[in-house]
């Protein structure tokens, strides 16, 4: 692992994605977006993805300059189209519209289509919360099936993420989470770095359970589980019905040919106090808190409200710099070089 400065890393990928034909504002939006990621720990969702992005940019599954486009208005109800953009942008945009309906209208409920990768959901939650609004979004996501369903032997579904976020001060309150036990990116971690998986996280292509994350990348590939079993599964459903059908966009036995990266999302955004003051939010979030961390530890690892771990991350990485694996570094600068910028490559090389 070298450790890699967070602001050197955004300057370097935003070079590549320059060089591959995106805008400079747009190249900075994507590169700081993905290495925040990182940052958050997500390593996931971060800086891995930019030759997959470049890939995808290059035979056309993703589209420099798209910006977000309002297909349905009815008012408080918005349907958009993201039109094989980056996520970055759609995602923002799309946010942008949603917060300034739900100011208007007490809560909006947004359909997004047809983006290509959103990548960390949890992005678009805290933007809505940084305006004060809580908001749950259910996102599915168009690539080749990845996770099987609950009761079944092969891959039918995505890594289907859910988010919920609620404003609170100083930090807001963040879920964001795949539905599948874990992210296919941490797959491709553990397989790069020929470690097995714990127990409990994958079938392989007969279904038998295994511990080899290369059956993922095998001809004949295996499958994730949900997490919590049939909850996973359930919710994982209902991320492709709300996120893949009511948002306008397409569940996942409806994707398209070759392997997309297409996330569709719908969004509920809200100002959170319309039934309570936001001083009694507020305090029940603190009491809460409060209560929870009280009970006897069963591990050093202490008790935290979803959205701590990241930022504990964020402020270790932020002071110490982004590990990166070799592998991983040798794919970036390969990635750059190929989009026509040595700037990755001179950083991580
Ligand atoms: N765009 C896509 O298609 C797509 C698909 C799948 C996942 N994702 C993203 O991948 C990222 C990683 O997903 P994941 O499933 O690996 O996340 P994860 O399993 O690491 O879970 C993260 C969530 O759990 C909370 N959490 C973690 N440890 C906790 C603890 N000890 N106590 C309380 N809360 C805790 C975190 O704050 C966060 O909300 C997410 O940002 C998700 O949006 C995106």
């Amino acid at each position: 692992m070298i450790r890699v400065d967070a602001r050197k890393l955004t300057d370097a990928t935003a070079s590549a994605f320059l060089a591959a034909g995106c805008a400079r504002d747009e190249a900075a939006t994507i590169a700081s977006a993905l290495v925040e990621a990182n940052l958050y720990g997500h390593d996931s969702h971060g800086i891995g993805l930019v030759p997959h992005y470049l890939d995808d940019l290059r035979e056309g599954l993703a589209r420099a300059g798209a910006h977000v486009r309002v297909v349905r208005d009815d008012g408080a109800l918005v349907g958009m189209d993201g039109g094989k953009g980056f996520g970055q942008i759609v995602g923002e945009e799309a946010m942008d519209i949603a917060i300034d309906r739900a100011r208007a209208h007490g809560v909006c409920v947004a359909g997004v289509a047809n983006s290509h990768h959103l990548a960390r959901i949890g992005r678009w939650a805290e933007q809505c919360a940084e305006a004060g609004l809580a908001s749950v979004h259910f996102v599915n996501v168009l690539s080749r099936p990845l996770v099987a369903p609950w009761g079944g032997r092969d891959a039918r579904l995505s890594t289907d993420p859910f988010c919920v976020a609620v404003p609170h001060a100083p930090h807001p309150i963040v879920l964001d989470f795949a539905t599948s036990m874990i992210a296919f990116g941490k797959v491709e971690v553990a397989h790069a770095a020929g470690k097995p998986l714990a127990d409990g996280r994958l079938l392989d292509a007969e279904g038998n359970p295994t511990r080899d994350p290369g059956v993922m990348f095998a001809e004949r590939a295996g499958a994730l589980l949900s997490f919590g079993e049939h909850k996973g599964f359930a919710l994982a459903i209902m991320c492709e019905i709300l996120g893949g059908a009511l948002s306008g966009g397409r569940v996942q036995d409806r994707a398209p040919n070759p392997n997309p990266m297409i996330n569709n999302m719908l969004s509920i955004v809200f100002v959170p106090d319309r039934f309570a003051t936001r001083e009694s939010i507020a305090e029940q979030i603190e009491s809460l808190a409060s209560y929870v961390r009280a009970s006897p530890r069963r591990s050093d690892a202490g008790i935290m409200l979803p959205g701590e771990p990241e930022r504990a991350t964020a402020r270790d990485r932020t002071a110490n710099g982004i590990p990166l694996p070799p592998a991983t570094c040798a794919a970036l600068a390969d990635a750059g070089r190929r989009a026509g910028s040595d700037a990755l490559a001179r950083l991580l090389q």
